[in-house]
């Protein structure tokens, strides 16, 4: 009997401290509205998760196949290359790929590109 209750404590201990851990992805997805997007934002929000969620996270700096881009605007260089982090070199990025991604140029048109640089302004 004492056994079993031991065992219980034990995965309750477990379950807390997984929980606890930074950057477990355990926290819900965040709607738009939560997150004040304007509808200009929420579409480029559709295209950063059609396109560039898989390689690039947008809530945080930690790697994946490319940089986390959270506040990627909010700095004066982009963590990675080094290039100056504005509209003109993100664009530039976006169209024409980098030697390890993709580039959308056939993708995405200028509107998409206007979006979806609304939204990582957000990021
Ligand atoms: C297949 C994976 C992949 C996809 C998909 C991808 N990227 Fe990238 N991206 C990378 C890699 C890898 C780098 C780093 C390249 C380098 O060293 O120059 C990068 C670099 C960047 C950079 C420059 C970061 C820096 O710190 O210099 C930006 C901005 C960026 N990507 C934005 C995007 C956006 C926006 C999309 C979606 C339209 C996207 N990427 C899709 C892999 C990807």
């Amino acid at each position: 009997m004492m056994g079993q209750r031991h065992w219980v404590v034990i995965v309750l201990a477990a379950c807390v401290a997984l929980a606890a851990l930074p950057g477990c992805d355990v926290e819900r997805r965040k709607s738009d509205a939560e997150l004040g997007l304007t509808a200009q934002q929420s579409a480029g929000r559709k295209i950063y998760d059609n396109y560039c969620d898989r390689c690039h996270r947008p809530d945080s700096t930690k790697g994946k196949k490319g940089p986390g881009l959270k506040g990627v605007f909010q700095h004066q260089y982009l963590p990675q290359t080094g290039l100056p982090a504005n509209d003109d070199r993100v664009t530039d990025i976006v169209r024409n790929g980098r030697p390890d991604m993709p580039g959308y140029s056939q993708v995405l048109n200028a509107q998409d590109l206007q979006d979806l640089l609304a939204y990582m302004h957000t990021l």
